[in-house]
């Protein structure tokens, strides 16, 4: 993705009075999509010099356009993309008329670029799809209109291309235009322009067209130049995600953020969304000296006339009309990586400028993007959409997704690899957080474990099947219980025949499997036991997650390691020969993946010594650190 670059700031600086319109130009390879941008920035001759020329030169050295200059080499930058003749990722063009300044955002529109056309629709106002005016309506059109809207996108171009190629019939268009406003009945935009084009002739792009009379509409740039998408953001409740707190000295403290809707004028009282605290707004900073208002889009700081406790994180907001806070909301949730959406997986949640630890309570179902229907679904695969509830391990203020993109958007990143997965739209809060809240008991933990004479822990045993985990748990658990000690073991084959009987072996039902058993281990330590669990778990993502579910002193992960080939050796259920004679799908280490340890506590070899010396060793790393 190409960021906006210094000299575009200083162009877009010196234009600053003209409004600016940020559109997105979806569309497959073959609508003509490049061609259209490359005719926009030709016609209106605002190519610099040195990229005229270049592209004349590469004109001819690709050319597809015989003697013309093929306007879409302008657009499709990287070579490797030009040989393939097709655009990939997102491409920023800058340019600017008399009237407007624009930021086009060019997408590709394969099925497998959906997560690209998320990246250019997530800041964009309106959206350009292209038809083919031979082939109208496809399925990929309907996609890419739906994915507007799911984004946030109010104002749709549907520019129907290649209209020369079909003599310019008015027949023709008028078909294609009620065909895709039967579609997008449902997708709310708030104006739809359908425009007959010809990119490569230039009919109707830039001025009107004497090859379609029958058409009374604007040219495209025309309609770029005066559709109004002021969004209703600056009239809308005031916002302010704080973003860091402005702390030079005692006597200056500001809360620093860019206003996501809204306005502000020093004297307002304001709320902070989460603890409900409220003061008065006393001044509003920025580097040019102090203003008299500010209003969305603003970056500022502002100063309060009460020491409220405030944090990155936290949002300044209207009094009157808060935004909702929950740890739980259902949200649509675009898919962008190529490992799959695993519900009950811990992510990180990073919404405006808060950023915490969450999961897919429930998917409640997967949306069939080229026709709206609902799929029944476990998991989502890359540029899949499904609708969920989402479960938060802190509380978060937010807003509905289609009354303020900031503050109801939101991006999952993948706690081990730090990138982002997945791209999610709030629609409503879920309530059941409120009315539940933690009961605080007189009875805890502390003390059901001094009644027990001990401290309370978690041996998380690790390994494939047949390491040897349960007999060594077994071993240790029975001399724990020799010396008074109150345990429990949790062991993968007896949870699988009660509580998780409705789990199966896909990484989902894993992922599922060990969310619960982490849970239920929480509670028995809860309860003052020493508590040991027993399951292959190979994913250190939810290993992770069990570790967070109490305290660092409190869990103490054990690798059982034995290499896989003494394990298919040991065979003690003969479940390998199964799974090796394909008896048996997904089994660890032979068709599903197994991630070994890199922070456990302690790593058994079970090949250097018996079972016996085993579960010793392990005892005795419990009186050094002292648990027993
Ligand atoms: S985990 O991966 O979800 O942690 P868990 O420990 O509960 O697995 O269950 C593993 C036990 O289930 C194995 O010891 C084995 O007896 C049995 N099993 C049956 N099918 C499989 C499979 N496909 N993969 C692994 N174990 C399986």
């Amino acid at each position: 993705m190409n960021a906006p670059s210094s000299g575009l700031q200083k162009f877009l600086a010196d234009q600053e009075k003209k409004s600016l319109l940020r559109f997105l130009t979806c569309g497959s390879v073959d609508d003509g999509k490049s061609t259209l941008i490359g005719r926009l920035l030709y016609d209106s001759k605002l190519l610099f010099e040195d990229t005229l020329s270049a592209l004349e030169k590469d004109s001819r050295k690709f050319g597809t356009a015989g003697e013309d200059i093929d306007f879409a080499l302008l657009v499709d930058g990287l070579e490797a993309e030009r040989e393939q003749g097709i655009t990939i990722d997102v491409a920023y063009r800058f340019f600017a008329t008399d009237k407007r300044k624009f930021i086009v955002a060019d997408t590709p529109g394969h099925e497998q670029y959906t997560r690209n056309m998320a990246t250019g629709a997530s800041n964009s106002d309106l959206a350009v799809i292209l038809i083919d005016a031979r082939k109208g309506v496809l399925i990929q059109t309907r996609r890419h209109a739906y994915i507007a809207s799911l984004l946030g996108i109010r104002h749709i171009v549907l520019a129907v291309n290649k209209i020369d190629l079909v003599e310019y019939s008015q027949k023709i268009f008028d078909d294609i235009v009620a065909d895709f406003a039967l579609f997008a009945r449902d997708l709310s935009f708030a104006s739809q322009m359908a425009i007959p084009l010809s990119a490569r002739h230039g009919d109707n792009v830039i001025s009107k067209s004497s090859s379609t009379p029958w058409y009374s509409g604007p040219a495209l740039l025309d309609h770029l130049e005066t559709v109004d998408v002021d969004s209703a953001l600056a009239n809308g409740p005031f916002r302010l995600p704080v973003q860091w707190v402005n702390r030079p000295d005692l006597d200056f403290r500001g809360f620093a953020g860019t206003v996501a809707s809204g306005r502000v004028k020093p004297g307002d009282a304001i709320a902070v969304a989460k603890s409900g605290r409220i003061s008065r707004v006393t001044r509003i900073v920025t580097m040019d000296g102090d203003l008299p208002e500010a209003m969305a889009g603003d970056a500022v700081t502002l100063t309060l006339a009460d020491e409220v406790d405030v944090s990155r994180g936290d949002v300044l907001c209207d009094v009157h009309k808060r935004p909702e806070v929950s740890d739980q909301f259902a949200a649509h949730l675009l898919w962008m990586a190529e490992e799959e959406l695993l519900p009950a997986r811990q992510y990180l949640l990073k919404l405006a400028t808060t950023t915490v630890p969450v999961t897919v309570s429930a998917l409640k179902h997967k949306v069939d993007v080229n026709t709206l229907g609902h799929l029944a679904g476990k998991t989502l695969a890359l540029n899949e959409v499904g609708y969920c509830n989402f479960s938060l391990s802190q509380p978060l203020a937010f807003d509905p997704y289609r009354d303020n993109r900031d503050m109801g958007g939101f991006i999952l990143i993948d706690r081990f690899t730090n990138s982002t997965v997945g791209a999610g739209m709030i629609d409503f809060g879920l309530r059941r957080a409120t009315n539940v809240h933690w009961q605080a008991l007189d009875v805890n933990k502390t003390m059901r474990g001094t009644m027990k004479g001990q401290k309370p822990a978690i041996l998380w045993f690790t390994g494939l099947s047949g390491s040897g985990k349960s007999t060594i748990a077994n071993l240790v658990e029975k001399a724990l219980a020799a010396e008074g000690r109150h345990t429990y073991l949790l062991d993968g084959d007896n949870v699988r025949h009660g509580l998780n009987r409705d789990l199966g072996f896909t990484d989902a039902d894993r992922v599922e499997n060990i969310r619960r058993v982490g849970e239920t281990a929480k509670l028995f330590l809860d309860a003052g036991l020493i508590v040991l669990v027993s399951f292959i778990s190979p994913f250190r993502s939810e290993r992770r997650m069990a570790r967070e579910l109490v305290g660092a002193d409190e869990f103490v992960e054990i690798f059982v390691d034995t290499p896989l080939e003494v394990c298919m050796q040991r065979d003690p259920k003969g479940l390998y020969e199964k799974a090796l004679s394909g008896g048996i799908k997904n089994f660890t280490g032979i068709d599903s993946p197994y991630e070994p340890p890199e922070l456990a506590e302690l790593t058994i070899r079970t090949v250097e010594a018996p079972a016996e010396i085993q579960a010793e060793a392990i005892l005795r790393h419990l009186r050094d650190k002292d648990y027993i």
